[in-house]
């Protein structure tokens, strides 16, 4: 079976490649500029140079890769950048997805597409709300979410319109070891940083938000599951149902360290609108058989050993 992978760099890309490749699959994984999170891949993949706003290179790839199963998560996926950038994360994660979709339906390729939007597509919940369904109002707050549900919408449209095999995926908080931008990131490389003698402090932004936290290799898992038994057209939240505030997981990331390490606030870190408490509710995806099998401590522990390993390997 033949899988491809858009933004296979991405954090979420390199652990689907290497599951799949686990699997015994054959992975075609595009890339756009950076390998850094493929290292140990690279030999055992099939790199594909491919800008995912590009129509011709799009459908040149579908044209050569025939794949039966798409994982299309090539996107700006930053929604603090999305502000200072919105065109270009209307035209990555937008007209991306449309490109995707598009080459699909003209070749008339007979494959599984799984689309990724985001627990952003649902900006500040209802607060009676305890845990998101998938049946909550989309109401984006940054450019990020916006494009999501443009992205996700179209995805819809043409699992109903063309009745292609089309899976739509809301994840919440993707995290783990490898190159990524994230709060546990920052935290974790500036911990090292501490841990080498070249900072004093961590300073933070809001630390009072509630995050639903999935580790990556979890959320493969999800991906893969989905790709062979979600309902084409349904939409599905990939998350935990576990809440957990910023602070403490910074708490657990410097009590794994062993170092009291002072913590500053700066205003600057806070962002124009920042939902503050978004934990999902995965009925949906737990009935196909999937469950998180990954504590956060040991998420935690996995991150900050991988910043460590990329600290000592630089020094
Ligand atoms: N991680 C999360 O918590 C989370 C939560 C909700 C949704 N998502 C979504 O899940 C997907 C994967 O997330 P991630 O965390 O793995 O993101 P990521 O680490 O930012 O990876 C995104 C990938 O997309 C590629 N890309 C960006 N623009 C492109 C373009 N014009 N053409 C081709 N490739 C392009 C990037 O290439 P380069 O490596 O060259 O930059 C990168 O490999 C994204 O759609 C993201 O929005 C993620």
């Amino acid at each position: 079976m033949k899988c491809l992978i858009t933004g296979s760099n991405g954090l979420i890309g390199a652990h689907l490649a290497e599951f799949l490749l686990g699997k015994g699959l054959q992975v075609f994984a595009t890339i756009r500029s950076s390998r850094q999170n493929l290292r140990g891949l690279e030999e055992k993949i099939h790199p594909v140079w491919c800008d995912i706003t590009d129509s011709s290179a799009v459908t040149r790839v579908m044209t050569e890769v025939k794949p039966d199963r798409v994982f299309h998560l090539a996107a700006q996926s930053l929604p603090a950048r999305s502000w200072d950038d919105p065109e270009t994360t209307l035209r990555v994660n937008v007209f991306g997805t449309l490109q995707v979709l598009e080459a699909v339906r003209k070749l008339r390729l007979d494959c599984t597409v799984v689309t990724i939007g985001s627990s952003a597509e649902y900006g500040t919940p209802d607060e009676t709300v305890d845990r998101i369904s998938e049946e909550a109002r989309l109401a984006p707050s940054s450019p990020y979410g916006v494009s999501k549900v443009c992205s996700d919408l179209l995805s819809a449209l043409y699992a109903q319109a063309f009745g292609m095999k089309i899976i739509r995926v809301r994840p919440f908080f993707v995290v783990g070891p490898g190159w990524a931008a994230n709060a546990c990131v920052d935290f974790s490389r500036r911990i090292v940083e501490v841990e080498r003698g070249r900072a004093q402090e961590i300073s933070v932004g809001n630390l009072e938000a509630v995050r639903d936290l999935v580790d990556v290799r979890d959320a493969v898992q999800a991906l893969w599951l989905l790709a062979e038994k979600g309902i084409p057209g349904e939409v599905y939240n990939l998350c935990s149902g576990q809440g957990h505030t910023i602070a403490a997981v910074l708490e657990r990331l410097i009590l794994l360290s062993g170092r009291a390490i002072p913590v500053v606030r700066d205003p600057q870190k806070y962002r124009p609108l920042d939902t503050p408490v978004l934990v999902g509710d995965c009925n949906r995806l737990q009935n196909l058989g999937w469950q998180p099998e990954i504590p956060l401590e040991q998420t935690l522990a996995d991150i900050l050993s991988f910043w460590r390993r990329v600290a000592a390997t630089a020094a």
